[in-house]
């Protein structure tokens, strides 16, 4: 594919107010990333030459999708003298002959989906398909297999609300055409704004060739509200899961599992039900157990959980974390840490095993301190570690020991325990009843 014949223009200027929220439509994610995004991913492959239309909270888009990729192209749209998505174009200055037009609310478009669009066989390419339900679509009207126009849902006679064939959202254009009919589009209609979609009744009076292009509901689906946006999440789930499991994961019960986009793994894992798997994370050869949320981690042979936490910047290897414990920015190698714990700023080295209970303590109020601990140390139960502490290799750290910053020499024994005060018939004394 030559991706310098293409170019491709992503509608994202849009309100969305159907979505109900202050962040901008284009924003609301979908598998941990935006849904433009998604649909910028998709086009890369497409394209070299990308360009976005922004408006509202152009800022705050711009920003965002700049953490991702840092050759994208903004044109910013006139939104309040030219509304609409015709008006998303105007500032428009086609780069190939070949110009693809995306709505930016399409996140599940895949870069297969754009290919029946990169012909040369006619003027116009616009996607379509059949719905039972076309609510919210623009309605294709076809006469003698021939598109003789798109007519938004608001502006559609009783007659033409009928049609079940909507457009899907994507066209191709020459870049003559864009030239031609952008500055020909007005805004007679019931919502004043300029429509993209009316280029195609001027073209079809101009006898330009225009191909419907059937497409799949799925890759195509708009989201305009949050309901929209979680039936996508389903679908886009449902694909990183599939590709998942083609690779040797294994999944117990995957409707349950989230996981995504951007999360790796290698070799043969096997994920129980109900984790939770984020952002840049990466998985090899261990066992994540039910209930367990993994954030920005790499985890090498080791099995968490079942409801364990691992929050960001952890590195988790030939390690066994069991039930309620969390782990924070911490690295862990050959470490058995099975019940109960705070593990947070820490290093904690081979063959140590961290009692149930035991916390590190790493915030003062102000202030975050690191924990280290050596090889083979044994930190009994219940211990609080307040850091900065450092606990060299073959140590033992008594249960319920409170252990004050500083340092704990090897070989040694670390031990704070009060006195404990046994009181003969306390209890009956106390409650007034009678020994038996
Ligand atoms: C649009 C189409 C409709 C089609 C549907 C498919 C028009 C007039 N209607 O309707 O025929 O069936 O998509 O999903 O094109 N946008 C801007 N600037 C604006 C307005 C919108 O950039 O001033 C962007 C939005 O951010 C969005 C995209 O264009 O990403 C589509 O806008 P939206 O309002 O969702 O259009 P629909 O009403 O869904
Ligand atoms: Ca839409």
């Amino acid at each position: 594919m030559n991706k310098n014949s293409t170019s491709i223009i992503i509608l994202a200027a849009g309100k969305g107010s159907r979505m109900k929220s202050p962040k901008a439509k284009v924003l609301h994610e979908i598998s941990g990333k935006p849904m433009l995004f998604h649909i910028i991913k998709a086009s890369k492959d497409i394209s070299n030459d990308i360009t976005v239309v922004v408006a509202h909270q152009k800022d705050a888009v711009i920003e965002k999708i700049n953490n991702y990729f840092d050759d994208i192209n903004f044109v910013v749209q006139d939104a309040d003298n030219f509304p609409g998505t015709g008006g998303a174009m105007k500032n428009i200055t086609p780069k190939n002959d070949k110009v693809l037009v995306l709505n930016g609310d399409m996140p599940l478009i895949r870069a297969k989906d754009l290919e029946g669009f990169l012909t040369n066989d006619s003027e116009i390419i616009m996607s379509i398909f059949d719905l039972n339900n076309p609510d919210g679509y623009g309605r294709v009207i076809i006469e003698d297999e021939k598109v003789q126009k798109i007519v938004e849902q608001k502006d559609a006679s009783i007659e033409e609300i009928k049609t079940t064939t909507v457009n899907a959202g994507i066209y191709a254009f020459s870049k003559d055409v864009i030239n031609k009919y952008i500055p020909l589009l007005n805004n007679n209609n019931a919502q004043n704004e300029y429509y993209l979609t009316d280029i195609i009744s001027m073209a079809k009076d101009d006898n330009l060739t225009i191909k419907p292009l059937l497409v799949d509901e799925e890759g195509f689906k708009g989201v305009n509200s949050k309901k929209d946006l979680a039936d996508a999440e389903i679908i886009m789930q449902d694909r990183i899961k599939t590709e998942l499991m083609n690779q040797g994961v294994i999944m117990q019960l995957p409707s349950t599992i989230y996981i995504e986009e951007g999360v790796e793994f290698e070799g043969e894992s096997l994920i129980e039900n109900g984790a939770r798997i984020t952002g840049k994370t990466k998985i090899v050869n261990s066992h994540i157990k039910s209930g367990t949320i993994i954030e920005d981690s790499i985890i090498i042979n080791s099995d968490i959980g079942p409801l364990a936490h691992i929050r960001p910047a952890s590195h988790i290897e030939d390690t066994h974390i069991g039930n309620f414990v969390e782990v924070k920015k911490s690295t862990l190698r050959s470490v058995k840490a099975g019940h109960l714990s705070y593990i947070g700023d820490a290093e904690v080295n081979e063959g140590t095993n961290i009692g149930a209970g035991v916390i590190t303590c790493n915030y003062d109020g102000l202030k975050k301190y690191k924990t280290i601990i050596g090889k083979n140390v044994f930190i009994g139960s219940d211990s609080q570690l307040i850091a900065p502490v450092e606990i060299e290799d073959d140590v033992m750290i008594a249960a319920g020991t409170t252990l004050m910053s500083g340092k704990v020499e090897k070989g040694y024994l670390a031990i704070s325990r009060p006195k404990i005060r046994l009181i003969k018939g306390f209890f009956y004394k106390f409650f007034g009843k009678k020994e038996n």
